[in-house]
């Protein structure tokens, strides 16, 4: 499916490699908390909201495992157990931090999760591997979709100011980034709406 490797695609490659071994695990860690925040929440929107960003983590691992295998690569199995034991301690966790710290926190988590497949798709993109380009950039895109709608859970909070002082994750500004990010703006404004609309409901019916 991959054109030969060439000397110069071997740095990229590991890099790349080394990114999705990474997010694999990382996935079940996000699956694994989101199982916790979702039973930790008691509005029955936030949950059903949760839940769906759970199935696209879920989603997201099946993916990169098949990246993977195209690439002649394996999970690492310690970054496995790892994950699984971070996954496990958040949804633990939810349950004893209150509403806000879960909501911020994954929002943040989601921030970072995009950055991380905006990277990988500059790798594959130096390989030439561009059908993994395209489906990376559109899980950034839905990484994108989760932290806008955390973001819109909190933007409003009146314990934001500190959050924001202490692990500088900025929903206010990621939000208004958003709807000023280059791109169409038809498209743009359609998702940014979408996960932002899932959010506003979800605090109406809480
Ligand atoms: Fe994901
Ligand atoms: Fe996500």
């Amino acid at each position: 499916m991959f054109a030969p490797e060439k000397a110069d695609d071997r740095a990229p490659r590991s890099a790349l490699i080394q990114i999705l071994q990474m997010a694999y695990s990382g996935e079940r860690a996000a699956a694994f908390a989101y199982q916790g925040h979702r039973r930790s929440v008691r509005c029955a929107e936030q949950k059903r909201a949760i839940q769906k960003i759970e199935a696209d983590e879920w989603e997201h691992r099946r993916d990169l495992g098949v990246m993977l295998e195209q690439l002649d690569a394996k999970p690492v199995w310690w970054r496995e157990i790892q994950m699984a034991v971070i996954g496990r301690t958040v949804a633990i966790g939810c349950f004893l931090i209150g509403w806000f710290f879960p909501m911020y926190l994954a929002g943040q988590l989601e921030s970072n999760n995009i950055d991380e497949y905006d990277v990988a798709a500059e790798h594959a993109d130096a390989l030439d591997l561009q059908d993994l380009v395209r489906d990376l950039r559109v899980m950034a895109a839905t990484e994108r979709d989760h932290e806008t709608y955390f973001a819109t859970m909190v933007v409003e909070h009146p314990w934001l100011p500190f959050a924001n002082a202490v692990f500088r994750w900025h929903p206010e500004l990621r939000l208004q980034q958003r709807n000023s990010a280059a791109g169409p703006p038809s498209v743009r404004l359609a998702r940014s709406l979408d996960a932002a609309n899932v959010a506003a409901i979800a605090k109406q019916a809480c």
